[in-house]
């Protein structure tokens, strides 16, 4: 595999330490972070006891992600300690949201610096180096990092994210993210192809293209315009070698079109996260979803007549303000209605600031909260090992991702439709192949089969 072509570590100054909380907005941005510093000479190391400087970069996006962080802060207290002059900065969302409170509330702070303002990151800490604190929360409608090449962290050669747009403008009543994000902005599809046909070059077999809503992307230059599904096509025609995924769609923005381009294309991949949050009427209203349950379930039916194999995933939330016991059923009703993939389910937890907070009431008791959320879970195992039971006996192409990690002797990797496949190794199949698998036995989270061909 040549990774050569991808941008090298590098860099002889002070020594940098980047801990990323939060969703693949902040892996990638974490990644854009060193690219710029290492260009004013910092030297990425991932170990904390050696750096000089501390990054951490915050997710707001539940109270309990923000504890933790609270946590960690406290913890790094004795590498402080030991050297006085490590300069801590706290960037991304946490950083938005708290600003100066976070240097008012941890005495270790010295820099807070919000997800728009990474280029201004060497000044902030030069700044706190001087021996004052570096501050810079404002957010941009235009930055969207788009020409900065990201230094690949997480590199298993295989798999890469790549950031489409940034920020959000639905204002989901509950939802943290375009106050700490703000406004909703498409980066340059040029840069996006680039980085995209780097990435294959350099052995990669798999992008995801990430954004808050990526339905809604659009660039508009000289008259000319290019909105999701162009893209996708676009990136999709850089090699059929290359599978190309895509997170989060929101309900109400997916369109005909991307089904299309989907169904089209065999490397996009059969899988789709649609994010539901709850299957009333009602408390969809209350979030400000802006689509009802029969919307929702249409636009499921279209993607099930147009793709039968594509494979459906959902966000719910549990717990909401004024949610009762009947609107609670429905989004179990929901579940089994749509009979989902796999989900990911939270606990409603309340962010200042945000329409929850401001005009309705967090009347659900949390051990009620809980209570809902366990029956969600529940259920959601029960689907998750139905729609597993259903595949043993087909065969999938997998892209293989490496060894598995329980057992050496075994390989990993996912199906277009998303579920991690473990089965035993050849010999002669490594990360980044692909391989045919036929499967033969699951639990409710991976797959079991054997190879079959190459
Ligand atoms: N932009 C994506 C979601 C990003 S946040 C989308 O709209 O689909 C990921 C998930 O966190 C959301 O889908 C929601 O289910 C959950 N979430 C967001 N705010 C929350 C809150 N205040 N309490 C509990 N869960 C929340
Ligand atoms: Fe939050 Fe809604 Fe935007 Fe998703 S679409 S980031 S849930 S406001
Ligand atoms: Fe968290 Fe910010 Fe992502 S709040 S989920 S890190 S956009």
């Amino acid at each position: 595999m040549k990774l050569d072509t991808l941008r090298p570590l590098q860099g002889a100054g002070k020594r940098l330490y980047v801990e990323t909380y939060g969703c693949q907005m902040n892996v990638g941005d974490s990644e854009i972070l060193v690219s710029i510093l290492q260009d004013e000479g910092y030297r990425y190391t991932e170990n904390i006891s050696e750096a000089d400087v501390i990054l951490v970069n915050t997710c707001s996006i539940r109270d309990n992600a923000e504890q933790r962080i609270w946590g960690r802060l406290k913890e790094f207290q004795r590498y402080k300690k030991k050297n006085p002059k490590l300069i801590v900065g706290i960037v991304g969302c946490m950083a938005e949201r708290l600003r100066e409170k976070l240097l008012s509330e941890s005495p270790i702070v010295d820099v807070v610096a919000g997800p728009d303002s990474y280029r201004d990151m060497p000044r902030l800490l030069e700044l706190a180096a001087a021996g004052s604190h570096g501050v810079n929360v404002q957010l941009s409608e235009e930055e969207t990092y788009g020409e900065i090449r990201p230094v690949r962290l997480d590199r298993n050669g295989v798999s890469a994210f790549i950031a489409i747009m940034r920020g959000c403008n639905n204002f989901c009543s509950y939802c943290v993210v375009p106050y700490t994000r703000g406004r909703e902005r498409s980066r340059d599809p040029q840069t996006i192809e680039a980085e995209a046909h780097e990435l294959f070059d350099a052995g990669y077999r798999e992008v995801t293209l990430l954004g808050q809503n990526v339905n809604s992307y659009k660039w508009e230059a000289d008259g000319a315009e290019v909105d999701f599904p162009e893209l996708i096509d676009r990136i999709a025609a850089i090699s059929p070698m290359l599978r190309v995924r895509f997170a989060t769609s929101h309900p109400k923005d997916l369109s005909d079109r991307l089904i299309d381009v989907m169904a089209s294309r065999p490397n996009v991949c059969k899988a789709i996260h649609l994010p539901a949050q709850s299957g009333s009427d009602t408390m969809l209203k209350a979030m400000n979803r802006k689509y009802t349950r029969q919307w929702y379930m249409e636009r499921i039916n279209a993607i099930r007549s147009r793709i039968p194999e594509c494979s459906i995933t959902t966000d719910l939330i549990a717990g909401f303000c004024g949610e009762t016991e009947e609107d609670h059923r429905q989004t179990l009703s929901l579940m089994r209605e749509v009979g989902y993939d796999s989900a990911y389910m939270f606990k409603y937890s309340l962010r200042p600031g945000t329409q929850a907070d401001r005009i309705m009431h967090d009347d659900v008791p949390e051990e009620e909260k809980l209570h809902r959320l366990n029956e969600i879970i529940a259920l959601q195992n029960e689907l998750s090992l139905d729609s597993n039971r259903r595949d043993i006996g087909k065969t999938f192409e997998v892209l293989i991702e490496g060894k598995s990690k329980r057992n050496e002797a075994q390989l990993c990797g996912r199906t277009s439709q998303n579920k991690m496949v473990v089965f035993d190794s050849d010999g002669s199949l490594e990360a980044g192949d692909y391989t045919t698998v036929k499967i033969e036995d699951c639990t409710s989270a991976t797959l079991f089969g054997t190879i079959i061909a190459r």
